[in-house]
């Protein structure tokens, strides 16, 4: 939500600006802009829409500096317009910001510099922080004060109530620039005689591998030569250079017509990245290095609960049926954000995860800070090495799968689905599963990464098969136990990515009120496995076709329907049931997006979405 980067170093900081917005457009794409010092003053460029109207833009002018900043926008406070995209610069001209997050006070705070003069052209709450810190900046100019300009962004973050991720120039500090970061994430590039901060690593990895992961209430202060790390109250930080283990080809299309695609298919080495290590040497259970608990404290959960927001919610859903399933332990999953204000009672000794592929969801953050404030243990299962997510947890489980740079979650999701059932296998091992289905149940995970590749295979199939329904506006989805979740799956990327109404639904609980949606003009998506509950699903398939309803059934092989009841059909691979929900996502991800596809759809940046949704 929102993407900045700055500058320091002695390259043309506008390409390199740019170049780091391009990486970072998934945030935020309302609008985009840049600013970078420039003899005595700040040459601005910022336009609506994508970064490519940026480049345009940019164009106009003649950016030479070495150092600046730049942002791509996810609008919070303000509509869509020039005026209100970032850099914002004071009325005083001197200072210029961009910044990811909220200010929540800026009302008062905007109330008390209009009454010292100051003038904003824009309705953004970060106009009004530029604003602040040029306030200070001007006080402290006429004391004298020598570090005026790290101390005056300092001051001003004190009075900033909300969350921020912000990068500053000063026209009367060249070569300087100041970031600091609250609820926001932000990371430094140590570069070769160069700096770079970002939101995110993939905007200054084709510059340095080596990076300091901010914290909150952290304040960078970068000079060409060097950098320093103080807090609010001005105390020094040391800082931690951590190497990134992934190189800058992870974040390139590699011929993929979009991130997503590349995404789906990468997913069989994604997986094996996700249990490489992980399994017991006798073959029969999981192993986590980072759950930081012992087997004595482990026998002693008596319920586990999961947290998480959207498809990663989808995830936690599948982690409470695997565990119940398997480990016969209670699981709640719940959505983070309701959990939070929900309050709801918890038994003795509940064990928390929470799961984030970004680890910087502000909802999963704050539902994770409230089970703490409770006491109690959380852990997570994240894929972003320095997250907030990933620092604030007890322990945890790195997903191991790279960056997911489309905005729709996809090898993320299956990595979550795969680490919640080695999770149900280490708990269930330690209670009442047998060795035999232990080995059973680890070879069927060793397996996973073959089944889904035999699932993508069918992707030209499966092509056609979009093609064909792509211009329906309305689509069901139907699954039943452990394929619900897929079900909510399917219907949420069909949404996101092409615009077309569609609902997940337990099947068995579609004849309680959505039957009555179907008719020729919406298509039903059944999942339907092997499995005792077989003739009960095909039972529901008969209501859509006796209403005429479409139906497209996502099967396993061999499963036998009567002539007619599928209009199309997708095959998957019998499978153990702890990965049958990863081999059954996989048509589901490939029917929507390709659905997307053929409806012309911006697969990559969905309209009003972002990835990484850092405001509640
Ligand atoms: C949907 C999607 C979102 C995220 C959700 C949580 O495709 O990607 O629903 O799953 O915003 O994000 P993380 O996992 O980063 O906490």
């Amino acid at each position: 939500m929102c993407g900045i980067v700055g500058y320091v170093g002695r390259q043309k900081a506008s390409t390199i600006l740019i170049e780091g917005l391009k990486r970072l457009e998934y945030r935020g794409y309302d609008s985009a802009g840049l600013a970078v010092l420039q003899g005595d003053g700040i040459e601005l460029a910022k336009k609506t829409g994508r970064v490519g109207n940026l480049v345009k833009e940019a164009k106009k002018h003649r950016f030479t500096g070495t150092t600046g900043i730049s942002h791509t926008r996810w609008a919070t406070h303000g509509g869509v317009t020039d005026a209100n995209a970032h850099p914002h610069v004071s009325s005083d001209g001197r200072i210029a910001l961009v910044h990811n997050g909220v200010i929540e006070n800026y009302l008062s705070i905007k109330k008390f510099l209009i009454g010292k003069g100051y003038t904003f052209s824009s309705e953004t709450d970060t106009e009004v922080l530029c604003n602040l810190i040029a306030y200070h900046f001007a006080k402290a100019t006429k004391t004298g004060d020598e570090s005026h300009f790290l101390g005056s962004v300092r001051k001003a973050l004190r009075h900033a109530e909300g969350t921020y991720g912000i990068a500053v120039i000063c026209t009367e500090a060249p070569g300087e620039l100041v970031a600091a970061r609250k609820g926001s994430p932000l990371i430094l590039g140590v570069g070769d005689n160069e700096f770079i901060v970002a939101s995110d690593v993939a905007a200054l990895i084709s510059h340095t591998q080596n990076v300091v992961y901010l914290k909150d209430g952290e304040v960078v202060h970068i000079t060409p030569k060097e950098f320093s790390i103080t807090t609010l109250d001005e105390e020094d930080v040391e800082a931690v250079v951590d190497r990134v283990t992934w190189d800058i080809e992870a974040a390139e299309l590699n011929g993929h017509a979009h991130f997503m695609e590349k995404e789906i298919f990468e997913q069989p080495a994604a997986l094996e990245n996700s249990m490489r290590g992980r399994f017991s040497e006798d073959g029969s259970t999981a192993k986590f290095g980072g759950l930081n608990l012992g087997p004595v404290e482990f026998r002693q959960i008596d319920r586990f609960v999961f947290l998480g927001c959207g498809t990663a919610w989808h995830a936690c859903l599948v982690a409470e049926h695997l565990i119940e399933r398997f480990a016969r332990v209670p699981v709640e999953a719940d959505y983070a954000s309701e959990f939070r204000y929900r309050n709801g009672p918890l038994s003795g000794n509940p064990l928390f995860f929470v799961m984030s592929q970004s680890g910087e969801t502000i909802d999963t953050l704050g539902a994770l800070r409230e089970a703490k404030r409770k006491g109690y243990k959380v852990l997570a299962i994240n894929n972003t090495v320095g997250s907030t997510i990933a620092r604030e947890t007890d322990g945890g489980i790195y997903q191991h799968v790279g960056p997911e740079i489309g905005v729709a979650s996809t090898k993320a999701f299956t990595s979550q689905l795969l680490i919640g059932a080695m999770l149900a296998l280490h708990v269930a091992r330690m209670r009442d599963m047998s060795f035999a289905d232990g080995v059973e149940y680890v070879n069927a995970l060793k397996g996973v990464p073959d089944l889904v590749r035999r699932v993508l295979e069918q992707a030209p199939h499966i092509k056609a098969i979009a093609q064909r329904y792509a211009h329906h506006t309305d689509f069901l989805f139907l699954g039943r136990l452990s394929l619900f979740p897929i079900a909510l799956e399917g219907a949420l990327k069909l949404k996101e990515i092409s615009y077309i109404h569609a609902e997940g639904y337990p099947a068995a609980e579609m004849k309680h009120g959505p039957i009555a949606l179907i008719s020729e003009k919406c298509p039903s998506v059944f999942l339907v496995p092997k499995s005792e509950i077989f003739n009960k699903l095909l039972s529901s398939i008969q209501e859509v076709k006796a209403r005429r309803g479409p139906t497209i059934v996502i099967a396993t092989e061999g499963c036998e329907f009567p002539p007619g009841l599928a209009d199309e059909l997708i095959t998957i691979p019998d499978c153990h049931e702890a990965v049958l929900p990863i081999v059954a996502t996989i048509p589901v991800q490939l029917l929507s997006y390709y659905i997307a596809c053929a409806r012309g759809c911006d697969v990559d940046k969905p309209r009003n979405l972002a990835k990484s949704v850092t405001v509640e």
